[in-house]
């Protein structure tokens, strides 16, 4: 490959692995990967969706490698990874597994629920990260990519357990892409609003207004060395993000963005 796909390859290549990559966005940003010549790793809990993911990006003249997880138990799960991803130089990262799994209030919420999304997206985020961010600052190049939400941007009334680890997701981001700056490193935050993803149906969400994984993925994608912390979806969600994170007092920000309690 030559100019933008090859500069590509040689800075996020060979290997790629996607932590949850076998659905909707995170199975988008796999194929778009892809297509710029990286080889997969993907990682998810359902083998079916895992292998037909697979399958179509292997279509794309790829190698790929496929493993059956639960990163809500973060250090098993990377011991687990670790023994198809220590032979390969993987120069790239993207922790997507991590959509909220109870709602109420938080009293009333499944407290274990609750358990696995702070132990996905702050537990998972962190062991993930400190292996694979080592062996790429130890090569000088790389890239990581972990998800946020529009929720991790203010406290949100019947998640809060979620909006919380999503902040976590945040300021963890924002940190270590100054930190891994100097040695060739990208980090980004990518901060998603409502997406339909087949994860978002089966919560009982009506997507028909929620925007399109793949152009989620693509603009992703196309913003990796743009950290520490890209909003997709245009200026409404920049502004949105803004909002949240900013508006004062914060009495008012939280009150603005209640859910529904869970039917
Ligand atoms: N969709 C939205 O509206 C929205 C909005 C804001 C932010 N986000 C963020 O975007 C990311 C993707 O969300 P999503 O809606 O696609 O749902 P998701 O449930 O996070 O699913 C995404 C992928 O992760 C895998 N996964 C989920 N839980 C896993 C676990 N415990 N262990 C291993 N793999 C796991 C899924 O496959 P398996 O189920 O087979 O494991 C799937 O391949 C999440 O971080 C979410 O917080 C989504």
């Amino acid at each position: 490959m030559t100019g933008e796909a090859g500069m590509f390859l040689e800075k996020y290549g060979p290997w790629a692995l996607v932590i949850g990559g076998s659905e909707g966005i995170g199975s988008a940003f796999s194929r778009k990967l892809a297509e710029r010549g990286l080889n997969l790793v993907l990682v998810a809990r359902k083998p079916g969706p895992l292998e037909e993911s697979a399958a179509v990006i292997r279509n794309l003249g790829v190698q790929v490698r496929t493993l059956s997880t639960d990163v809500s138990k973060p250090r098993e799960a990377l011991a687990a990874v670790r023994e198809i991803t220590d032979g390969l130089e993987i120069g790239f990262m993207l922790y997507m597994a991590g959509a909220n799994l109870t709602r109420g209030v938080f009293p009333d919420v499944d407290l274990e629920l609750a358990r696995k999304v702070v132990a996905m997206n702050v537990d998972g985020q962190m062991e993930f990260t400190h292996h694979y961010a080592g062996l790429m600052r130890a090569r000088g190049k790389g890239g990581i990519v972990l998800v946020g939400s529009l929720a991790g941007n203010v406290g949100s009334p019947m998640i809060a357990h979620y909006s919380a680890s999503k902040a976590f997701s945040r300021i963890f981001s924002e940190a270590i892409w100054f930190e891994l700056r100097p040695f060739g490193v990208d980090v980004l935050h990518l901060n998603i609003n409502f997406t339909a993803t087949p994860a978002m149906v089966r919560l009982g969400w009506d997507v028909s207004t929620a925007e399109d994984p793949e152009d989620v993925a693509e603009e992703g994608i196309q913003h990796i060395a743009d950290g520490p912390v890209w909003v997709v979806g245009g200026k409404a969600n920049q502004d949105e993000a803004l909002r949240r994170t900013a508006h004062m007092p914060r009495s008012e920000a939280v009150a603005s963005v209640v859910l529904p309690p869970r039917k």
